[in-house]
């Protein structure tokens, strides 16, 4: 039987600590499934290219019978020519002194010819996953400059949120994570997002009834998961790495593959105005994906509580929209 054409994966900041946990996975089969292969292009700086070329080493000798070849490149033009699926993971660290402007602006800088780059040479069915923060403000950046490539084509990770509220709530519960469906993380990879546990079950009942516990959910399911990656951070001296690159792989797996049927996970995709999100802002809702598309959950009842908190989320990304216009950056 004929061997099936490689996917081309792109990544981003391949020598960085997600770059590290990510492309094993990735070539491994877990991205896109056991019976794809994938050829990666490894995209770095300069100074990223020799530990890039050390990772790949290492992926040589793994000898994973799915990776059809890996390239190494410094140039975004190279990088995304003929992608298949990008994941946007290398962006410019907040550091010492750093107002959030310049944060924007540098991150500007990365994305802008990216979405350039993705505009001129990807591949036309082309999926784009930014991990690199501020994920949601720089999908919005890299998207607004491929004008040729549906929007729906750029997301922003908020899987890992969505996974860390799973976590919680089976603690909590003494639930499996498995036993948990529907939960929603809204808005801004930020800590301001809003993870609703109101519209999700547990075993079949509903979440917030198995829960009864006002207080917990105020009080510390909603921070402890909005301000997980802080506290990751505080914790191990570094962000998170193994587990965001576990969620760019479910992200994607599930974009691709489809998520399970009757259930939806959250991701950030561009708002068609549903939930009052502004159109065309990157926002994380609760979604499904059939056919390779994402589809935003519609319908559901969203009580003061939850309107409040989706709100400020929202007015955060206006906010952060707002700014890279001020800058030209959109
Ligand atoms: P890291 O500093 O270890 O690695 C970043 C890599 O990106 C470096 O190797 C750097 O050389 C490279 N890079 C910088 N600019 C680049 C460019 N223009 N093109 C290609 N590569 C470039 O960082 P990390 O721990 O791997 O994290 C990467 C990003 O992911 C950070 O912005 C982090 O805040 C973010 N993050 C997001 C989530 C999420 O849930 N969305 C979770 C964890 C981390
Ligand atoms: C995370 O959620 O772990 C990261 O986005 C934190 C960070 O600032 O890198």
């Amino acid at each position: 039987m004929a061997r099936p054409t490689p996917v081309n994966v792109t990544v981003t900041g391949a020598a960085g600590q997600i770059g590290y946990a990510l492309l094993f996975r990735v070539a491994s089969g877990q991205l896109l499934g056991p019976d794809t292969p994938v050829r990666l292009r490894l995209l770095e700086i300069p100074q990223g290219v020799k530990a890039a070329e050390g990772t790949a080493m290492e992926l040589d000798d793994c000898a994973f019978p799915l990776l059809a070849g890996i390239d190494i490149v410094d140039d975004p033009r190279a990088g995304f020519e003929g992608a298949n699926v990008a994941l946007l993971v290398g962006a410019r660290p907040r550091t010492a002194g750093m107002e959030r402007g310049d944060l924007l602006s540098a991150n500007g800088g990365i994305f802008k010819p990216q979405g350039e780059a993705i505009n001129a040479g990807a591949a036309d069915d082309i999926r784009v996953l930014v991990v690199g923060n501020p994920a949601n403000t720089n999908a919005l950046i890299a998207a607004s400059h491929a004008p040729d490539v549906p929007s729906s084509r750029f997301t922003a990770m908020t899987r890992l949120d969505h996974n860390r509220a799973l976590s919680q709530l089976a603690k909590k519960t003494g639930a499996a994570v498995t036993d948990i469906e529907q939960l929603t993380i809204w808005g801004n990879h930020s800590a301001t997002q809003y993870p609703d546990i109101f519209h999700a079950s547990i075993g079949g009942r509903p979440a917030a009834e198995v829960v009864n516990d006002q207080a917990w959910l105020e009080n510390d399911f909603i921070p402890t998961v909005a301000k997980r990656g802080a506290a990751i951070i505080e914790a191990r001296g570094a962000s998170s790495a193994a587990s965001a690159a576990n969620a760019a792989i479910d992200h994607v797996h599930d974009w691709v593959n489809g998520t399970t049927p009757g259930g939806w996970t959250s991701a950030a995709i561009v708002s068609d105005g549903s939930y009052g999100v502004p159109e065309g802002l990157i926002s994380s809702f609760p979604v499904t994906s059939t056919g390779g598309e994402w589809e935003i959950v519609q319908g559901l009842e969203i009580d003061e509580f939850s309107r409040g908190r989706i709100d400020a989320s929202v007015a955060e990304l206006v906010e952060e929209r707002d700014a890279v216009k001020g800058l030209g950056l959109i």
